[in-house]
């Protein structure tokens, strides 16, 4: 299929340094909005020859860093920003996350905003992706766009220093932080009401901002928000079924996650024609981000691995790019879910067909996929509606051997894991697309 993919390469800082290593041009022109900043700290210095570089990507491939707001910004309840679900979560469960944090001071972003964009200058970056707190536009309990003076200032501040140093915004409308004022009044994601209220929440950003951001990604990983969230109850909201997570208090493992991202396709193709209909002068682009894992047959010559191979994809990709590319969900997922998944009418279809000028692709590692020949049917979930099983290495399957998976130009080590990313595999992604 004709298939439009701008590969949002998100690249950790190591990464991106490293590629930046050895083509320092010229260094940009010291801001003197904060005296404070020791430039110094800054500026890289080349320590050895890679076997690759910019020169390895094509012209015009942009590199960039990426961040969503509840993780980087902080100053949680400063200026006027309401909780979002991620703030009732860390909250109410601490002993749900890791080592008990949260995020109400973060890595201080909000404030440390123009030192954290002066290093990204100096990494050499061509642009930063970042996500818009909704709840700071949606202030305390009120359900509506209201203007937050503060958050006006901070935003117009972020955007001119951008410009100042020369890094492009992405922008990304909704980064898995839904307003818990939403969340409490109607389930949130859970429910169509939603709808009006992003879309209200849309209809802001374009009009306050639009002139100044040209790239717009709706939603973030969605895959991931509902997987976290709904079926595993790891993430917020925190809902599943019980017999998956004794911690979640409610939810169903078996069917929330299809009605939330049913919303979300919603959401996001309201989004789209928004801005299509409303404000195409500002000559933008809209799109998604979605992620996926690239898949191999556990055994390359069962016909039964193969099969799981297409059913992970449409899983986890598929689920997401079908509707918004051909307004309908894959058919494996018809297949297999039955009632559990929810449908579009006509209109909606109609709706949803063709809405993105780009798909943004966040892509990790490649798994295996083998036929799960042991699927339960009186306890259903998302997480094992694939009839898939799937594995980063054989060790997990052939506890004698420890081989990854056989994907991957290079591998850097980032502390004892081994992280894959290969242009070859988007390639190979794309085409399957
Ligand atoms: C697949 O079959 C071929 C031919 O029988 C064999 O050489 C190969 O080792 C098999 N591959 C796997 C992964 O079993
Ligand atoms: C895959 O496993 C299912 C059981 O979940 C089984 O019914 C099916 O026949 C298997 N597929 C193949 C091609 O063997």
């Amino acid at each position: 299929m004709a298939f439009r993919v701008l590969v949002l390469l998100l690249l950790s800082s190591l990464l991106a340094h490293s590629i930046g290593l050895g083509v320092a041009k010229s260094v940009p022109a010291i801001p003197d909005h904060n005296p404070c900043l020791d430039l110094k700290e800054y500026q890289y210095r080349p320590s050895e020859e890679l076997p690759y570089g910019r020169w390895s990507f094509p012209d015009g491939f942009v590199f960039g860093s990426a961040t969503a707001a509840y993780q980087v910004e902080g100053a949680a309840n400063q200026y006027c920003r309401g909780p979002s679900i991620w703030d009732r979560f860390a909250h109410e469960f601490p002993e749900r996350i890791a080592d008990g944090s949260n995020g109400d001071v973060a890595l201080d972003h909000y404030h440390r905003l123009e030192e954290d964009i002066v290093r990204m200058k100096y990494m050499n970056l061509d642009a930063y992706r970042f996500s818009i707190s909704w709840t700071r536009i949606i202030p305390c309990e009120q359900n509506r766009p209201s203007i937050c003076v503060p958050f006006f200032f901070f935003f117009w501040v972020e955007l001119d220093f951008l410009q100042f140093v020369g890094l492009e915004p992405y922008v990304t409308i909704w980064h898995w932080d839904t307003p818990q004022a939403l969340e409490a009044e109607y389930g949130g994601f859970l429910s169509r009401n939603i709808l009006k209220d992003f879309e209200d929440y849309c209809d802001f950003l374009f009009k306050e901002y639009g002139h100044r951001i040209k790239r717009w990604i709706t939603l973030n990983e969605p895959m991931v928000h509902i997987q976290r969230g709904y079926d595993e109850g790891l993430f917020a909201p925190g809902r599943c079924s019980v017999w998956v997570n004794r911690a979640c208090v409610a939810g169903d493992s078996a069917t929330e996650p299809y009605i939330v991202a049913h919303n979300l396709l919603l959401a996001h193709a309201a989004a789209y024609r928004l801005y299509e209909t409303k404000y195409k002068e500002q000559q933008g682009v809209v799109g998604i981000t979605l992620v996926t894992f690239m898949y191999l047959p556990y055994d390359s010559n069962s016909t039964a691995d193969i099969d799981a191979v297409q059913r992970s994809l449409d899983f986890n990709y598929g689920w997401f790019l079908d509707p918004i590319t051909f307004g309908r969900y894959p058919r494996n997922m018809v297949n297999l879910l039955g009632s559990r998944l929810p449908t579009f009418t006509q209109q909606e279809s109609d709706m949803l067909k063709n809405t993105y000028d780009f798909i943004g692709l966040n892509y990790y590692t490649t798994y295996y996929s083998k036929n799960n020949t042991n699927v339960d049917p009186l306890h259903l979930r998302f997480g094992s509606d694939s009839h898939a099983i799937t594995t980063r290495t054989y060790s997990e399957f052939v506890t004698a051997s420890n081989r990854w998976v056989p994907s991957g130009s290079f591998c850097i080590l980032t502390g004892s894991d081994c992280f894959w990313s290969t242009p070859k595999t988007h390639m190979e992604i794309t085409i399957f697309t």
